[in-house]
């Protein structure tokens, strides 16, 4: 990067040039470099509209065109020098165009403003993030529910307030994670949704004189339509903040899931192994073996909570319309981003290589009195009131901590101490088999079910 004094694209008023210092703390360059081929792309159909609108010649849309392809195979390739003195990408750009081709690149600036420049390239960047995050989510989605179709009858105890509750199936298990994953797909594409309208044509604040056609640039970047309003057009950042909070709740679901993995992977819960090349070692312990993936993407939810609240602090008091403020939009909305694709393709490559520790699962449900609740339903049916029932149950469970003993694991004679209706058909309910299978309801932990709803779920991935 280059902080060499270079003339600025708007000198014309000034008397001195500007403060070095001042220069950087006011660029943009730095980070948003980034945007060159969607600035390109921007300004090729804005240039493309000027001249079905008389304002550009055939030829100088072709110089035009010419000179910023070659930018962007510049700019690929890493040859530019990027200049703090020319601010930003989008002066940058046109001031390269201009030693390129001379004083027709001084023409593409013509009805346009970098207020709605920038306001088009945000919007043209985070579309092509948001349609490969979207594929991520459901990468890691397929993978959360072949885990389900694979393990659909694995037993492990289901948890509230981290006790062990009822028992449940590793595959019910895992598809509560689709669920919530599913909901942040529709998110993003609500987002996406919400913001593909073109502002293009807004100019500084007000519009522009020249014979625009805004439908004409909307449609050629793919937009649905321009938007109404140019004050807001200029100054709205609504679809980042937005976007940062899809990012946002995604990140807290992945969390959720972290903590889950890094308990189940510990010596005290073994219920998963995680594979070597997911995991770290320790440079003091050398029997550690550490889940620092699923840990740090705990981790990184923070980063991107604050992105969040800096973007609405950041709008927040803000008058119409474009304010210098806005530029500070682009660093979180980046990180987000970043952090956001780093975060599914770890979720999406590790989830496949778990391998569950199946006995280790069923012998923590066993330990619980995990089926309880359902000798209390199993007396309801023989008819007795549930209060009663749970009192019954109770106390044999009591019984059962003295003695170290499964309710499984009592003879009828014991289970009979509770109370006289209860039967030899008791163990169909007190095995942990029987406990999942009885729930055989949409929604339930059979594993049936889990297989029915796998299949339901993997069909919705698929017609996207
Ligand atoms: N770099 C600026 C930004 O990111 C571009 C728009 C600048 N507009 C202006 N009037 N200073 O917001």
């Amino acid at each position: 990067m280059t902080e060499k004094t270079e003339s600025t694209m708007w000198g014309g008023r000034f008397n001195e040039p500007t403060d070095a210092f001042v220069a950087r703390f006011t660029a943009s360059i730095q980070f948003d470099q980034r945007l060159f081929h969607h600035d390109i792309n921007g300004s090729i159909a804005h240039a493309t509209m000027l001249k079905q609108a008389g304002v550009l010649s055939d030829e100088e849309l072709n110089d035009i065109k010419t000179g910023l392809e070659e930018i962007r195979q510049d700019a690929m390739a890493g040859n530019i020098e990027w200049s703090i003195a020319l601010e930003d990408i989008h002066m940058n750009i046109e001031k390269r165009l201009t030693d390129k081709i001379g004083v027709t690149g001084k023409k593409l600036h013509t009805g346009r403003s970098r207020n709605d420049q920038v306001a088009t390239d945000i919007r043209l960047y985070l579309r092509d993030e948001i349609d490969f995050i979207a594929t991520e989510i459901s990468r890691l989605q397929i993978a959360v529910i072949e885990q389900a179709e694979k393990n659909n009858a694995a037993i492990m105890p289901g948890f509230t307030h981290l006790q062990t509750a009822q028992p449940v199936t590793f595959g019910h298990h895992m598809l509560a994670w689709n669920e919530m994953l599913e909901r942040d797909f529709s998110r993003l594409l609500d987002c996406r949704a919400r913001m593909n309208q073109c502002p293009l044509g807004a100019a500084a604040l007000a519009g522009t004189t020249y014979p625009i056609d805004r439908a004409l640039t909307a449609d050629l970047l793919g937009f649905d339509k321009p938007t109404e309003n140019s004050l807001d057009s200029v100054s709205d950042r609504d679809f980042a903040i937005e976007f940062n909070a899809f990012a946002s709740i995604l990140l807290m679901h992945l969390s959720r899931f972290s903590e889950e993995l890094v308990l189940w992977t510990s010596a005290q819960f073994n219920f998963i192994d995680l594979p070597d090349r997911f995991c770290t070692g320790s440079s003091i312990m050398p029997q550690k073996k550490n889940p620092d993936v699923p840990e740090l993407v705990r981790g990184k939810s923070g980063r991107v909570f604050g992105n969040l609240t800096a973007l609405l602090v950041l709008m927040k008091s803000q008058p119409l319309a474009y304010n210098k403020d806005n530029q500070e939009d682009k660093e979180p909305l980046f990180d987000s981003i970043d952090t956001v694709k780093d975060c599914l393709k770890a979720f999406a490559d590790m989830i496949p290589a778990i391998e569950i520790e199946a006995d280790s699962m069923y012998e923590a449900a066993k330990r619980g009195f995990s089926t309880a609740t359902d000798l209390a339903d199993y007396l309801v049916r023989k008819g007795m009131p549930f209060r009663d029932a749970h009192e019954v149950v109770g106390e044999s469970v009591a019984y059962g901590l003295k003695t170290r003993k499964d309710l499984s694991e009592m003879t009828l004679e014991e289970l009979q101490k509770f109370s006289d209706i209860i039967g030899d058909d008791v163990f169909d309910v007190l095995t942990l088999e029987g406990s999942v299978a009885a729930r055989d309801h949409i929604g339930g932990t059979a594993p049936v079910q889990v297989t029915a709803a796998a299949a339901r779920a993997k069909a919705l991935v698929a017609q996207r």
